[in-house]
């Protein structure tokens, strides 16, 4: 099984930024940590992330035929990216949606995904295990 993990605006700064609310590793540990998990699991991870919308578009587009699920976490563009919305729906790849906070114990513009209604599925709140209950989701 091939998953792709893709993290969106900001998540590059994971470890340097809000340390209370995404912890003090760096996306390259977390990255590790899931890597060395999915290998245990028998799955095959790849990592991308990218500040740029249209660029996590394109990933997604791309993914059709490669990968047998992703794992998504697209940071604020959750809450407002019809193209990455658009862009989940145009594929047959299954997305899970994934935040390392729990959005709907803090500000109520997080409280609403638009990814949502196009993802098989969300996990939110358990911080770096997020990334790995979604990619155990892909097994069930
Ligand atoms: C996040 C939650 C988003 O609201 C926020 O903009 C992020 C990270 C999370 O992992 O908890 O950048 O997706």
């Amino acid at each position: 099984m091939n998953i792709l993990v893709v993290n969106g605006v900001n998540l590059n700064m994971t470890g340097r930024r809000e340390k209370g609310v995404y912890g003090t590793q760096t996306l390259r540990e977390i990255n590790d940590e899931i890597a060395s998990f999915a290998d245990k699991l028998g799955i095959t991870v790849k990592f991308f992330q990218s500040n740029l919308e249209g660029e996590i578009c394109t990933a997604i587009q791309s993914a059709e035929g490669k990968y047998d699920g992703i794992v998504l976490n697209a940071g604020a563009f959750t809450h407002y990216s019809y193209a990455i919305r658009d862009a989940i729906a145009s594929v047959s790849v299954p997305v899970v949606e994934v935040h390392m906070s729990n959005v709907h114990a803090r500000e109520e513009f997080r409280r609403n995904s638009v990814l949502t209604p196009v993802c098989k599925g969300e996990v939110l709140g358990f911080g770096k295990n997020s990334y790995i209950l979604a990619l155990e989701s892909f097994l069930l």
